[in-house]
Formats: C-alpha cells, sequence, structure tokens
C-alpha cells in the first residue's frame, strides 16, 4: 500500500485501455489509488478492464477521450475535477508511432506523432496541474522513451516528440516545484506491448538479441518505476528523466 493513497487520491492516466497504460492503471489500482485512466479506441478493452478490476474490488473507470482533441480534454478535465477533485497524478503515456524514413514520411505521419506524443501531454497537463497546485502535492509522469536519447532510423518523428516530453520534463519541473508538486519522466526501451508487436519480427529477434538483460521488457517493469516516483519515498526526485530498458542506451 502506498503512504500516497491513503487520502482517496486519484490518479489519471492516458491511454490506459492496453498496453503499458493498462499496466499503469493496474499497478496503481493495487496500490490503493483510485485510478481514472481515457482512450480513443479501444472501448471494449477499457470496458473489460473497468470489469476485471472491480471483480477484484479496485476502483478502476474509463473515459472516451482522444487527448489530441483540445476541447474532449477541457470538457473530461471539468467533469474529473468537480466529482473529484484535484488528482493526486497525472501520467501523460498515450502515444503512437508512425515509422518511416524521413524522407518518405507524409505530412500527416509527422503531425499525427506530434498531436498524440507531445500536443497530448500539453493539454491534459495544463488543463489539470492547477488543481494539483491548491493541493500542495502531486505528481506529473510523462512516458517518453529511449528514442529521446538514442537515434532510431525511421522514428524521427517519435523521437522528436519522445526528446521534447524529457525537455517538458525538466521546465515544467521548475514551474511546479514551489508548489511540491514533482514533475518526472520514464524512458522505456523495447516493452512488450501492441506498440512492440508492430515491429516486423526479424528485427524484434536482433532488438531482444541487443538487449543485455536479453529479454523485451514488461509492462510491470514499467508500472514498478512509475509506482516509485509516485511514491512519498521519491518526494525529492523532480525534472528527470529514468531509463528502463534492460541496458539497452547503457
Ligand atoms: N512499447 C514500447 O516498446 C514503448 C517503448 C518506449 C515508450 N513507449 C511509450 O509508452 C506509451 C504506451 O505505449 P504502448 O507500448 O502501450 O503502446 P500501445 O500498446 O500501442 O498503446 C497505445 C495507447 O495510447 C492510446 N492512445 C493513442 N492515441 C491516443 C489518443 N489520441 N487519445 C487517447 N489515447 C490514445 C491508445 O488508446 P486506444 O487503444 O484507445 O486508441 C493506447 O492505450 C507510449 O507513449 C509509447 O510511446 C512504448
Amino acid at each position: 500500500m502506498n503512504a500516497a493513497s491513503g487520502t482517496n487520491r486519484w490518479i489519471l492516466v492516458t491511454g490506459g485501455a492496453r498496453g503499458i497504460g493498462l499496466g499503469l492503471v493496474t499497478a496503481f489500482a493495487k496500490a490503493g489509488f483510485e485510478v481514472v485512466f481515457t482512450y480513443k479506441s479501444s472501448a471494449d478493452s477499457a470496458r473489460q478492464a473497468e470489469e476485471s478490476m472491480a471483480a477484484q474490488g479496485f476502483s478502476v473507470s474509463g473515459h472516451a477521450c482522444d487527448s489530441t482533441d483540445e476541447a474532449a480534454v477541457q470538457a473530461l478535465s471539468a467533469q474529473l475535477l468537480t466529482q473529484r477533485g484535484a488528482p493526486y497524478a497525472i501520467v501523460n503515456n498515450a502515444g503512437i508511432t508512425r515509422d518511416s524514413l524521413m524522407m518518405n514520411m507524409s505530412t500527416e505521419d509527422w503531425r499525427s506523432v506530434i498531436d498524440t506524443n507531445l500536443n497530448s501531454a500539453f493539454f491534459i497537463t495544463r488543463a489539470f496541474t492547477s488543481s494539483m497546485l491548491e493541493s500542495g502535492d502531486g505528481v506529473v509522469l510523462q512516458i517518453s522513451s529511449v528514442a529521446a536519447h538514442k537515434g532510431i532510423a525511421g522514428q524521427t518523428n517519435y523521437s522528436a516528440t519522445k526528446a521534447a516530453l524529457t525537455a517538458l520534463t525538466r521546465s515544467l519541473a521548475l514551474e511546479l516545484g514551489r508548489f511540491n508538486v514533482r514533475v518526472n519522466a520514464i524512458a522505456p526501451g523495447y516493452i512488450a506491448t501492441d506498440m512492440f508487436d508492430n515491429i516486423p519480427e526479424a528485427q524484434r529477434k536482433s532488438i531482444r538479441n541487443s538487449v543485455p538483460l536479453r529479454r523485451i521488457g514488461t509492462v510491470e517493469d514499467v508500472a514498478s518505476l512509475a509506482l516509485f516516483l509516485l511514491d512519498p519515498s521519491a518526494s525529492y526526485i523532480t525534472g528527470q528523466t529514468f531509463v528502463v530498458d534492460g541496458g539497452l542506451t547503457a
């Protein structure tokens, strides 16, 4: 049980119906937090997650919200802040890849990745942080990527957004520090989700062999670091990006 969960505080996770987001939702709920997550297209998975968590006695609810849609984010934040008050934490997890060499990349693929991975984080963070300042305690977590630190051919759009999240994390930490709101980022390496499964099999095999720990990460590997960063025992940590990648970027 997490000490921060004792006062009925809640956490928002974007893109929580599957993948790393679902791993975060599950870990936070099991740690005693009330969890609210958003989804864009995975309504069935969202309902399954709610039912499975409820059957285990946990409080989890999913809301349809395309985080690239500024008006939808504002409507959701108004609803949640009225119903629940300030969140203890917000986790900007929603993200997509649209890979191709830059010379072949469509403007649409460039823009959709910037919109989903970066502009969404801006809309969500701006919508919730002023309430968190008033409560004088809170955490903002960005799910970045090792692509922020290491070049990956075919991912210029994706890596640009992830590096931007790392930079945003540092600057926002300076803005919110005096209100005791900590801002950190997690940069996962390769994690077993649909996003990883979209990589061609031959490439996945070579990726696995290139990881010093010789395995692909799990959503639990990411969630355990997120839980630590939410915990009061991490109360002097802000403005940082933490890599969880099996040694890939060592
Ligand atoms: N898997 C990896 O190897 C890896 C490595 C480093 C970083 N990451 C990062 O970790 C995060 C989660 O990735 P993942 O591997 O779990 O990917 P995933 O399995 O492809 O899931 C992506 C998630 O993002 C949500 N999403 C996408 N666009 C959205 C939008 N406009 N509004 C709301 N939600 C949206 C999806 O919701 P719907 O299904 O409802 O559309 C889904 O829940 C991403 O930021 C990704 O960049 C992943």
